[in-house]
């Protein structure tokens, strides 16, 4: 193996390839991937095959009070010395964010460094460039940490899947907002929720990223990347957050056997981050707390479902820890893993729609939704009751927004509490088209 490139390594005495690791970045993710890179029974060499040492950890201040499991002298001010330093073949990103991190990834991967990142804003709006330096520097950039904690999904459909022609990939990606709906659903107010899931290290440093659907569009662009090779990037996905909701919306929820969960979705015709009704039954709506549920469907492989946690500090560093042994063990035998080859990833054409869905309409009056459906009606929107509660459900997909709704309704002095769509999946001849099935035909029902 040429010593030449930095991502190559030194050797030992022994011939054994020596890497060098600097992470950036100590938070809740760093410090817990620092502990399992210094903690012997995780045993990252054993596993990879190969030795490394963590060379330095760069964070803001070194002042700051830290774990006493890591020896303070690891600790430096320095991050942008580590990326051009020539001994460091590893850098592990964990500073979050598009802006130091940022250009401390693009310099580490110019540099000829591998990287590994659990930083969703990052890969969600520069990720095709920043892949397609990482092949040209002949280095690889893993991210599995960015999407749904400790699930490996990120490696199982670039890799695993990579012959699939999927259909459709989404989900319930935001274990923050997931653990809110639950709570809320459970009586507790929307503040006191997000309070308890910041206390619990769920939540993202500025929480609208969660409860804004931002974090839930970042993760959803991250996967339509891999699975349809287009280059969707997070301003693009048509995105409500979950701010909007009360209690009442959780409340009729329940009486409609169904929960309230913030889906998102890709298909080749459209994309969408949105809380939805769900039915109780479907798959998504199984999650609880902090858990994600992510759903790929392959047009051969079916649907495959992956269930866990996808949020909180130690299954974030378990998925950094897998990346780093995935790069170790590159670095060992120069296979390239994971990686998407990024001259085929085109535009973001067709996916940056929206997916129209059904809604239901939560009125303020309960005693009559007559009509509140003949005036849908006269508008060409056929609606029916849902039983015994005051509540209406569009029975046809809706390109309108829910502010034409409104409107419509306005104008015969009804008026809608709330309107929330129906997540319904795919209907089942989509999901066997033949080979010939067009991205057209599989866009919207
Ligand atoms: N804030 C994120 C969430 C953390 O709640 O899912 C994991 O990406």
């Amino acid at each position: 193996m040429s010593l030449t490139h930095q991502a190559h390594a030194d050797r030992d005495g022994s011939g054994r390839p020596l890497v060098r690791i600097a992470l950036l970045g100590c938070g809740t993710v760093g410090s817990g991937v620092a502990r399992l890179l210094i903690d012997p029974a995780a045993a990252v060499a054993v596993r990879s095959g190969i030795d490394f040492w963590l060379e330095a950890i760069a964070v803001r201040s070194v002042a700051k009070p830290r774990s006493a499991e890591i020896p303070s002298e690891l600790f430096t001010e320095d991050a942008a010395r580590l990326v051009e330093d020539p001994q460091i073949h590893v850098v592990i990103e964990c500073i979050g964010g598009t802006g130091v991190a940022a250009t401390l990834v693009e310099r580490a991967l110019a540099n000829g460094k591998h990287v590994v990142t659990a930083n969703k804003d990052l890969l969600a709006t520069r990720g095709p460039e920043l892949r397609l330096l990482a092949s040209r520097s002949g280095v690889t950039i893993q991210y599995e940490a960015a999407v749904g904690g400790a699930i490996p999904i990120v490696r199982t459909i670039a890799d695993s899947l990579a012959g699939e022609h999927i259909l459709e990939v989404g989900g319930v990606l935001n274990g923050t907002t997931n653990f809110i709906l639950g709570e809320m659903g459970a009586g507790a107010s929307y503040e006191s929720a997000l309070e308890q899931a910041q206390r619990l290290g769920y939540a993202e440093a500025d929480p609208t990223n969660d409860v804004e659907g931002i974090d839930t569009a970042h993760k959803l662009a991250i996967l339509a990347q891999l699975a349809f090779r287009r280059a969707l990037v997070t301003p693009n996905v048509p995105r409500t957050g979950i701010t909007k909701l009360g209690r009442e919306d959780l409340s009729l929820a329940k009486r409609l056997d169904m929960t309230v969960k913030l889906v998102a979705c890709a298909r080749l015709g459209g994309s969408l981050v949105t809380p939805a009704y769900v039915r109780r039954s479907h798959p998504f709506a199984q999650g609880t707390g902090a858990q994600n549920c992510i759903r790929v469907m392959g047009q051969s492989s079916g649907s495959l479902t992956f269930a866990g946690t996808g949020a909180g500090g130690a299954p974030t560093a378990s998925s950094v820890i897998g990346d780093v042994v995935a790069v170790l063990r590159h670095i060992e035998t120069g296979i390239v893993v994971g990686a998407v080859a990024d001259h085929t990833l085109t535009n973001a054409w067709g996916v940056e729609r929206t997916i129209p869905l059904r809604r239901i309409v939560r009125l303020v009056s309960l005693r009559d939704a007559r009509p509140a459906r003949e005036a849908l009606r006269s508008a060409g929107v056929a609606a029916e009751q849902c039983d015994g509660v005051p509540a209406i459900l569009t029975t046809q997909a809706l390109d309108a927004s829910n502010d034409d709704l409104r409107a419509l309704l306005r104008a015969h002095d009804l008026a809608a509490e709330s309107i929330l769509p129906l997540w319904e999946d795919l209907p089942a001849e989509a999901t066997v088209a033949p080979a010939q099935a067009t991205a057209e035909a599989l866009s919207v029902r």
